[in-house]
């Protein structure tokens, strides 16, 4: 009898070690220890023995038994992993998402050339300032000096807005926020105003809108060294230029009194416009000490508070900086202009980037 469980222990082992399905397994679970099975026959025959036999034989059937029903689940156990596995091979789903080759669109130069303004005056202390592209005669014009019927405000070519009454115009210059700023707050006062101005023209060098950076310090011993220092320390930050050769010269603006127009040396190199030295002049923004009448229209006592003040178009900035030739190109979104002059897609708009410091 022990004989037959070692027979039946060695045929059904080698029949599970074959069983490569769930349904092969539980066939040979079924023909060893379903209810006709052979195991199950064998202990079904325990009965019919006498005492002393099958106490003999007992436990090596039931020892087959369990050996048996053991091997089952152990091989349920590993065709399932491997089900799964299989399962997890064949439903693989991808979560990356895809890398475009090359990435399209870049941070603007201009908005490039903002962010590096911000930076550089941050360390001199300047805070930045905002004002509205839609603005009141008053703080446009009047407010700055340039009363109703006065002959500068032929000076700019202002867009009127409305048609109401109410006075309003597209901003012609980022002054308006001087005027903002010293109503809004109390001296001293260091601040810059980047932003879009509007005037009516159009052609290689002028765009209805364009881009200007004010600068105004107000406080109570302000002087024109003071805006020399300030233009000439921004203007090497700017470029990364050391050798920066500032020129004043005497210009008017109603706004402020001294007024004046500041060149910046250059050179032509290889038909190229470099910033540095004093071959050549540029001129590059208007500037002065703030008007007594502004201050005093702003609510400030003149003989208490002074200052300076100064405007830049900041396209033209970002054209001599990054070597382009065409303003109107800034407004063109031509992708392969950005490329062109090294503007790339994954730049970071980080308020350091391109100064050359
Ligand atoms: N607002 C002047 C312009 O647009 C520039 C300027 C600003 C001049 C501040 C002097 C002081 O031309």
């Amino acid at each position: 009898m022990s004989e037959d469980a070692d027979a039946l222990r060695a045929r059904f082992l080698a029949e599970l070690d074959r069983a490569e399905t769930a349904e092969a397994v539980e066939a040979v679970r079924v023909a060893a220890l379903g209810k006709s099975g052979a195991v199950t026959a064998l202990l079904k025959s325990l009965g019919g023995l006498a005492p002393d036999e099958r106490i003999r034989v007992a436990p090596v059937f039931q020892a087959l038994r369990d050996a048996l029903a053991n091997a089952v689940e152990q091989k349920k156990g590993v065709l399932a992993a491997a089900a799964l596995e299989a399962r997890l091979a064949a439903e693989r789903l991808d979560m990356s998402l895809p890398v475009p080759p090359e990435p399209l669109g870049s941070i603007h130069p201009i908005s490039r050339v903002m962010d590096e303004l911000a930076e550089i005056f941050a360390d001199l202390g300047f805070a930045v300032a905002e004002g509205p592209e839609i603005e009141d005669d008053w703080h446009n014009f009047t407010a700055l000096n340039i009363p109703p019927e006065h002959p500068a405000r032929a000076m700019h070519d202002t867009f009127y807005i409305g048609g109401d009454g109410a006075g309003r115009v597209l901003r012609t210059h980022t002054s308006p926020v001087q005027i903002r700023t010293m109503t809004g707050g109390r001296p001293p006062i260091r601040i810059i105003a980047p932003g879009r101005v509007y005037r009516s023209d159009s052609d290689a060098t002028h765009t209805p809108m364009f881009h200007q950076v004010e600068g105004l310090v107000i406080d109570r011993d302000t002087h024109m060294g003071q805006l020399r220092w300030t233009l000439e320390t921004f203007v090497k930050a700017f470029f990364g230029v050391d050798d920066v050769v500032l020129r004043l010269r005497p210009s008017f603006f109603p706004f402020t009194e001294p007024s004046v127009e500041v060149d910046v040396g250059c050179s032509w190199e290889g038909g190229r416009l470099q910033i540095g030295g004093s071959g050549s002049w540029l001129e590059i923004l208007g500037a002065g000490m703030v008007h007594p009448k502004v201050i005093a229209n702003c609510g400030l006592d003149p003989a208490a508070w002074q200052g300076f003040a100064f405007g830049c178009g900041i396209d033209r900035l970002a054209m001599l900086k990054y070597g382009m030739t065409d303003l109107r190109a800034f407004f063109d979104a031509d992708l392969r202009w950005l490329r062109h002059h090294g503007f790339g897609a994954l730049d970071v708009p980080t308020l350091s980037g391109g100064i050359g410091a």
